[in-house]
């Protein structure tokens, strides 16, 4: 039987689908490459074309592929769009989710393992931040993965679908290889900008806030490596599949947080390039510091990050960025 995995051509979804295919399992990619990259999904591997708010047709690729397990990435993802267009984000995070989870009643799966976010616990009491803190998100989008999170009980419940919740850090990075990473439109993610100046794409990198109740008054945030992720989705699958956790959150990051001063400093050594940044003021609603407790995810799941220092971060991003300037684009510097 088959993994399905929802979103697949997107940034962790790819990672993950190769992951997979290390692995010998057989792998199926839904994905409506609305974000997400053709380019990314192998050939050797189907790709549905379907938006998951295609009731019908999300119900009639389950019940007629009747996955193992289904990996659930496909979301709308940026946190100042859901504060404007909320609508958006309930829709396609949370009732295409639930289009997702009906399609799997029908089809008989029960192993689901989901992306969550850790903008789900909003600005918790203390750090390191752990499963058991409050959840109470200061932004659509974390509200919506957090009803997903809920939804799931009530699931397993009434139609016995077992669920693994994985709640990232910052997603940070590119499969060694070089030939798999991120590219996001538009980019609003640190690491890549950064890179972005680097290759001469973007004039300078903005620091939003340098008075922070940090060290050096940036912003701190908890970077994880991107194989490192997929690596614990396989393992989220195996702990369904061996009935040792169920309806299980985990928490996913490095335990360690990195100044955005520190990760332009990082990035200026691995590019050689002096990578101009400009002071300007703080962004509403960011947390001076979010940095996770993984210790959940490394004792239940026997999850071992392998990638955990920014330097390994930033190098196979820099490789990814440097051989494909413009991403999937067709002009990369490869087959350009
Ligand atoms: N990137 C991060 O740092 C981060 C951190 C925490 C959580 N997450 C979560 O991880 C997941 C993956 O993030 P990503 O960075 O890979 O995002 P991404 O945008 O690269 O990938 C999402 C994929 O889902 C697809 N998709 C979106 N809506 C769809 C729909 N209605 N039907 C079918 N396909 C649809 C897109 O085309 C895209 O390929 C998301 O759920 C996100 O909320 C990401």
């Amino acid at each position: 039987m088959s993994i399905l995995v929802v979103g697949g051509a997107g940034y962790i979804g790819s990672h993950t689908v190769r992951a997979l295919l290390d692995r010998g399992e057989d792998v199926l990619v839904l994905d409506d490459l609305s974000e997400g990259h053709r380019a990314a999904v192998p050939a050797s591997v189907p790709l549905l074309e379907i938006d998951l708010l295609d009731r019908a047709a999300t119900l009639a690729a389950l019940s007629e592929h009747k996955p193992e397990a289904v990996f659930h990435f496909a979301a709308s993802c940026y946190v100042g769009e859901s504060v404007t267009d909320p609508g958006k984000y309930f829709r396609n995070n949370f009732v295409a989710t639930l289009n997702l989870l009906d399609g799997m009643v029908q089809g008989g799966s029960k192993r689901f393992i989901f992306s969550s976010t850790c903008a789900t616990y909003g600005e918790p009491p203390s750090l390191p931040i752990t499963e058991d803190m409050p959840k109470e998100p200061v932004n659509p989008y974390g509200r919506t993965k957090l009803f997903c999170e809920q939804a799931f009980a009530d699931y397993e419940v009434a139609h016995g679908i077992q669920s693994v919740s994985l709640r990232y850090f910052n997603a940070a990075g590119a499969h060694p290889s070089g030939e798999l990473g991120e590219d996001h439109e538009p980019e609003t993610h640190l690491i890549p900008l950064v890179l972005q100046v680097a290759l001469g794409q973007r004039e300078d990198i903005k620091i939003f806030g340098s008075d922070y109740d940090t060290p050096d008054g940036t912003c701190i945030r908890d970077y994880i490596h991107i194989v490192d992720l997929a690596e614990a989705h396989i393992l989220g699958l195996e702990g369904l599949r061996g009935g040792r956790i169920s309806r299980a959150a985990f928490n996913l990051g490095n335990e360690e947080g990195h100044s955005v001063r520190q990760v332009i400093d990082m990035a200026r050594k691995v590019t050689g390039h002096a990578i101009p940044a400009v002071e300007t003021e703080r962004r509403a609603g960011d947390p001076p510091r979010l940095v996770g407790s993984s210790a959940l995810a490394r004792e239940v799941l026997g999850w071992k990050p392998r990638y955990g220092d920014l330097l390994s971060i930033l190098e196979t991003a820099w490789k990814w960025h440097r051989e494909h300037p413009r991403g999937y684009g067709e002009n990369t510097a490869k087959n350009g």
